[in-house]
């Protein structure tokens, strides 16, 4: 019964969507690494929601770090951050108890903790979590920009509209990246991007939730990083992009478009820039054979529809034992997937913090 992950630079989350407070405790961490309270605060502010196409439940997700902080720097043991919750109103839960939540985890949670969970707004398996996880992935993410290592998400999918390509080359990719880190609706057309609003705003209106794409983009990356079987760099970026919850698909490169491509189409052809390898196209998505290879890693993933809608539906009494119809209470979002994108970015720094601690020492990422 673990909640944590990462072998040299790990995170532990604790906390419920209805409990006291959440946070999160990162063990590993290089002393001397500079801890940004504001680049935190604004991580943490890019996935409160808004607007219609939210939850309207508000959090100031106002954080402390009480330990492994010290004059500004992490100090080499571990940092714990502890956000309050404020915004709860766990009376939106009382008389729902024995109805399991389609598609969300009040089933398998009652299955796994024999019912003494904390169920109230989904508990432990709440999208609330997730602010402990952008708070700990601020701080990897300042450390890798340090290090030149940049990492951005945007939402490259939704409802048959698509954004704008991430982009082809290294600098063109940074840049773009560092357009969308400001972007609370993360989106490189903004055309499209309010196409994709309206269009989850619709979808709101009529009780019923929508999934999307995000697409993660991660350059200055050195070639080298992962192992060759079982901690592979896809291996463990798709661990960490799967603990998000509502994350159903996961594809590095050209991923499952390699069907339909042949292999003198798919390989990505290697040439000399200066005294650096890179290759012409990217269809491996940055990494072969379980490592990286200097260019930038790309990864999609895919986002599923938000599990509570306001509609009536099919279910089971957990506590019971019956089939029953419910609709859900409280507040929910119709779509995850614009909060979900800067938790993207979060666990793949997390992960990257992790294999390149195991490539180049724990110290490696705070070294000038
Ligand atoms: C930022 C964020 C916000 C979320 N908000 C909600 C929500 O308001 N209502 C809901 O039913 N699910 C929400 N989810 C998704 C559920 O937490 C998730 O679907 C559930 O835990 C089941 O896990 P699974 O979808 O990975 O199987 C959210 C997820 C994230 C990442």
């Amino acid at each position: 019964m673990k909640n944590t992950f990462g072998t040299s630079v790990s995170v532990t989350l604790f906390g419920e969507s209805h409990g006291q407070a959440i946070g999160a405790v990162i063990d590993g961490l290089a002393p001397g690494i500079k801890i940004d309270f504001e680049y935190i605060a604004s991580k943490l502010a890019l996935r409160k929601p808004y607007g219609k196409i939210s939850t309207s439940r508000q959090e100031d997700d106002e954080f402390s770090i009480i330990s492994g902080v010290h004059n500004g720097v992490t100090t080499g043991t571990p940092v714990c951050i502890i956000i309050q919750n404020a915004g709860q109103h766990s009376s939106d839960y009382t008389g729902t108890r024995g109805p399991a939540r389609p598609g969300h985890a009040d089933f398998t949670a009652y299955e796994k903790y024999h019912g003494y969970e904390d169920y109230r707004g989904g508990g432990h398996f709440s999208g609330r979590i997730t602010a402990a996880l952008v708070a700990a992935g601020a701080i990897a993410m300042y450390a890798l920009g340090q290090k030149g290592i940049n990492v951005g998400t945007h939402i490259s999918y939704l409802g048959g509209i698509s954004d704008s390509e991430i982009g082809a080359s290294e600098e063109e990719i940074t840049k773009n990246i560092e357009a969308l880190s400001e972007k609370r609706f993360a989106v490189i057309d903004d055309a499209a991007g309010d196409s994709m609003q309206k269009l989850i705003e619709e979808i709101a209106e009529g009780g019923d939730s929508i999934g999307g794409v995000l697409e993660t983009a991660v350059t200055g990356i050195p070639a080298g990083v992962g192992e060759p079987w079982f901690d592979t760099l896809e291996g463990v970026l798709a661990h960490a992009l799967f603990s998000i919850p509502g994350i159903k698909g996961v594809q590095f490169g050209g991923g499952f478009d390699l069907a339909d491509a042949k292999g003198s189409e798919y390989n990505d052809a290697f040439y000399m820039d200066g005294d650096k390898v890179k290759t012409k196209t990217n269809n491996n998505g940055g990494i072969n054979g379980g490592i990286s290879n200097g260019m930038p890693i790309i990864v999609k993933t895919a986002v599923k529809p938000t599990p509570s809608i306001f509609k009536k539906q099919e279910t089971v009494d957990i506590v019971e034992g019956c089939d029953t119809t419910f609709k859900v209470k409280g507040r929910h979002d119709p779509a995850i997937i614009h909060r979900a994108r800067v938790v993207a970015d979060s666990v793949v720094a997390l992960a990257l913090c992790d294999m390149l601690a195991l490539r180049y020492g724990t110290d490696w990422i705070a070294e000038k």
